[in-house]
């Protein structure tokens, strides 16, 4: 599950670096299925359900699955970039939000405060501690901040499939759910909005949007609970 992630996290490390304003979100796509030729891996994600592509890739208001196209990059806009693979028989999944030039100081905050709730729920993420410390820990850190908790969309195990038990939300009561163990991998992915936490899903029956039109972003990291701590599999 390391080298599969290590491939998610390499292509997501070069979409990153292609993040500018005037760039499409379908060249995104283009570029991740460049970067993935070449290397033995299946994208997770197309022909999940039917979904068409790659990458989903979430501007703005829409808090995950947004769908390549030729929508344009512009200064100021936050775009969020999910990607998974498949190689060897084990998924790969993984996140981020990607500024696009200078966004507002309230983009730049909600951005950096998602990445930290992700930053904390990894921290909780330790055998012997229960699924909802978690949970509780991105709640806290998020709610602090004034912004709101998605509960529609959870984070959740992975491993020969995609999506295996349990469901990781991003909100509970420490000291609730499973008790964590070693050998088990999480794919922990806060979707935090600047407003409400209510969402809505557009026409094209994938694009989940705020339902108040604020910003939202999210991060994700496939993680391992080991005997010596969270490892991280998805960072470089
Ligand atoms: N990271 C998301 C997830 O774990 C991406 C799924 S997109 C889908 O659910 F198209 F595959 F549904
Ligand atoms: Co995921």
């Amino acid at each position: 599950m390391r080298r599969s992630n290590l491939i998610v996290a390499e292509v997501l490390h070069a979409l990153k670096n292609n993040v500018r304003a005037g760039v499409t979100t379908l060249d995104l796509e283009r570029i991740a299925e460049d970067e993935l030729s070449g290397k033995d891996a299946k994208p997770a994600f197309k022909g999940y359900r039917g979904y068409p592509w790659c990458l989903c890739t979430s501007v703005n208001n829409e808090v995950v699955h947004g769908m390549p196209s030729k929508r344009v990059l512009k200064d100021g806009d936050i775009v969020s970039i999910d990607f998974g693979v498949l190689h060897d028989g084990f998924y790969g999944d993984s996140a981020i939000t990607v500024p696009v030039g200078a966004v507002s100081p309230d983009a730049a905050r909600l951005v950096k405060v998602t990445e930290e709730s992700l930053d904390k729920a990894i921290e909780a993420a330790v055998a012997g501690n229960r699924l909802l410390d978690i949970s509780a820990s991105v709640q806290r850190c998020v709610e602090a901040q004034g912004f709101s908790v998605v509960r529609e969309f959870v984070g959740h195990g992975i491993g020969r499939e995609l999506h295996e038990a349990p469901q990781v939300p991003n909100f509970g009561l420490p000291g609730r759910g499973i008790r964590l163990k070693a050998g088990m991998v999480l794919a922990i992915e806060p979707m935090i909005n600047m407003g409400g936490p209510d969402v809505k899903i557009l026409d094209d029956g994938w694009t989940a949007v705020t339902a108040d039109g604020s910003l939202s972003a999210h991060f994700e990291h496939t993680v391992a609970i080991t005997a010596e701590g969270p490892y991280v599999l998805s960072r470089l």
